[in-house]
């Protein structure tokens, strides 16, 4: 039995808690006494080895002890965590009066701006939005818009072809990725009656080589506009009115003679070129105008095809390269930039 002397330990416990500096310190003076092998956890395990008189006596003192100890701990962690924050609200502060750091905000693509731009002009003159799929039938994509099978015109687009089959009122046709977005004319005119002005923004995709100037996949935008009596004057004046809202200045154009089995007559739109004033330079080879799409009047047999009489209604349609679009208004020299997906591009619209 050891010789038990509480009121050494008792000044022993003041002198160690009164020099402890921090917590961890604090924590192993407290196990150091009162842990599982603890000096005073060992006076009060011994209690019971006592004689009857000297247990009560040395177990209230032993007790008041221990009372003392965590009471004592208690205060000094106190204390220390008190100073902990002070010493620390001295060096980490928060000036309130400092402006905050603005979050990164993302913005739209700028395909997506051009194409937005494009929808809210061609709206503002009376056309409405409308949208086809991307995954497209050959019926849709070439047969209706009187495209035959063994047409050489069909080369004109180069195909990526699905391995599954559409079946389309009995009959059975491939499926392809949409190579233009003039499918929709048909997919319209099937459920809609004229008088109609549509425009089809779209993503549509060829099988070629990649360059500065071709893209596996790019942005069309469709038009069509039909009626019991529409001309190629307007729709002159209303591509003209396009561009000069577009490009924000007045822009001349031109149409030359063109072939698309969909359209008859069919017609190439030049505009001026913007980087030379119409000079002639690199970009638009020297000729001063620059090549912004397809278009012509609405051939007899996509009316009959969409299940309309061609001897009732006229109109026009045409198909323009977004992405051409966006690299005149940008000046910007190769397609493959908008699909790279590089920061450093993107962040400059
Ligand atoms: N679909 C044609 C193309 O992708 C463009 C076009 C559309 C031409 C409408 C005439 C009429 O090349």
């Amino acid at each position: 039995m050891p010789k038990i002397n509480l009121k050494l330990l008792k000044n022993q416990i003041k002198k160690a808690i009164g020099s402890a500096k921090d917590l961890k310190e604090l924590n192993d003076i407290f196990k150091r006494y009162l842990g599982k092998r603890g000096e005073l956890t060992q006076v009060l395990r011994s209690l019971e080895k006592l004689p009857k008189i000297r247990r009560a006596k040395v177990g209230k003192e032993a007790n008041e002890l221990k009372n003392f100890l965590r009471i004592k701990c208690d205060q000094k962690a106190i204390g220390i965590k008190e100073k902990i924050r002070k010493e620390t609200a001295k060096i980490e502060w928060i000036d309130i009066t400092r402006p905050g750091e603005k979050p990164v905000l993302g913005h739209l693509h700028p395909l997506s701006q051009v194409k937005n731009k494009a929808e809210e002009i061609f709206q503002l003159m009376g056309f409405s939005m409308v949208e086809g799929p991307e995954i497209e039938t050959e019926w849709y994509n070439f047969d209706a818009l009187n495209i035959p099978k063994d047409h050489p015109a069909r080369d004109l687009w180069d195909t990526l072809w699905l391995k599954d089959n559409y079946k389309l009122k009995t009959k059975n046709y491939k499926l392809l990725l949409r190579t233009h977005t003039s499918p929709v004319q048909i997919r319209y005119m099937e459920k809609n009656n004229p008088p109609l002005r549509i425009i089809v923004p779209g993503r549509v995709f060829r099988h070629e080589a990649t360059d500065a100037s071709h893209e596996i996949n790019f942005y069309q935008v469709e038009g069509l506009m039909v009626d019991k009596k529409v001309s190629v004057a307007n729709f002159k004046a209303i591509i003209q009115e396009f561009f000069q809202k577009f490009f924000k200045k007045p822009i001349e154009i031109r149409l030359r003679p063109g072939y698309f089995p969909f359209t008859e007559p069919s017609f190439e739109v030049d505009m001026t070129c913007l980087t030379c004033g119409g000079k002639g330079c690199s970009v638009c080879s020297q000729t001063g105008w620059l090549e912004m799409m397809g278009a012509g009047m609405v051939h007899p047999n996509v009316f009959k095809a969409a299940g309309l009489n061609p001897k009732n209604w006229q109109g026009f349609a045409f198909g323009m390269g977004l992405d051409r679009l966006a690299m005149m208004k940008y000046k910007i020299n190769d397609i493959r930039l908008f699909y790279s997906g590089d920061l450093r591009f993107l962040n400059q619209f």
